[in-house]
């Protein structure tokens, strides 16, 4: 996708953090925004700083754990602006401890909105975008630890392998209809995902207090500095956006041992 100007772009998780630098990264391009989250004060907020832009805003209360709220959200941006052609499904949360120790609620909570919410992202745009006939590109936001399972944060990693294996899929599925896809895996941003545990819904709390969160290796990037990788990577049709340098070594390690199960063989 060679430019943005014009193009329909939809954010989730779009009022806080990387999906609101990549809802104004893409509105200074000149995209019109949609805007899916939980907060509605904070997407609001955004959808205001964006309109400055110049651009056309849309903001519409979404729990992306429901299809059906994903499904009206699509309704919503056609309705609007006949088309898609930028999809986010970036809306995320985390929680830490150690696997032996998560809840059956965790696996909920976590699940539902990191993985289930990409995939009804993918139900509810993907079929429409195809038949709209023009070109598009999906974002999906996992993280490194989609690539490297770090101690303490298991439910988390889960959700992001998913989300990367997903992707991968996704991009070879898309290529005959001219819709890119590109899978964000950021290690630490400044953003407020240490607070998830704000948007977690009443009914999947744990009786203990959640587990501390766990300290990331590496810099803490700006969210406009990922913003700004993320529409590089759409404009080059890049399917990775691993956003640290630091992520270098620790994926030289993991695809080394995973070379060593085979070498060892063979030399047995
Ligand atoms: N910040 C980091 O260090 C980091 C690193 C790697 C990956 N990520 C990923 O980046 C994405 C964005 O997170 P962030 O760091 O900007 O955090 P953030 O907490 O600042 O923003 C997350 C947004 O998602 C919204 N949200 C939460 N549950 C939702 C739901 N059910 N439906 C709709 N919206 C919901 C929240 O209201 C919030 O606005 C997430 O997928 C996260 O896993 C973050």
């Amino acid at each position: 996708m060679e430019s943005f100007k014009d193009k329909v772009a939809v954010v989730t998780g779009g009022g806080s953090g990387i999906g609101r630098a990549m809802a104004l990264a893409l509105a200074r391009e000149g995209a019109r925004v949609v805007l899916a989250d939980l907060d509605e004060a904070a997407m609001d907020g955004v959808a205001r700083q964006a309109r400055g832009h110049g651009v056309e805003t849309l903001a519409v209360r979404t729990d992306v754990t429901e299809l059906a709220q994903v499904q009206a959200l699509a309704e919503r941006a056609w309705k609007a602006f006949g088309a898609v052609h930028v999809l986010c499904n970036n809306a995320g949360v985390a929680a830490w401890g150690g696997l032996e120790k998560a809840t059956h609620r965790d696996w909920q909570w976590v699940l539902g909105v990191n993985l289930w919410g990409v995939i009804h992202g993918i139900e509810a745009f993907v079929p429409r975008m195809i038949a709209g006939g023009q070109r598009g590109h999906i974002v999906n936001t996992a993280s490194m630890a989609g690539l490297i399972a770090s101690q303490g944060l298991g439910v988390y990693n889960t959700s992001k392998y998913a989300v990367v294996g997903l992707s991968e899929t996704l991009a070879k599925d898309l290529k005959p209809h001219g819709i890119g896809v590109s899978v964000l895996c950021p290690m630490g941003v400044e953003t407020r995902i240490r607070e998830s545990e704000r948007s977690r819904p009443a009914a999947l709390r744990n009786d203990a207090a959640a587990e501390p969160a766990v300290e990331l290796i590496g810099r803490y990037l700006a969210p406009d500095t990922v913003a700004g990788m993320v529409l590089d990577a759409v404009r080059r049709g890049e399917l990775y956006v691993i956003t640290h340098d630091e992520g270098l070594e620790p994926l030289r390690r993991r695809f080394e041992r995973m070379q060593q199960s085979i070498l060892s063989r063979r030399k047995a």
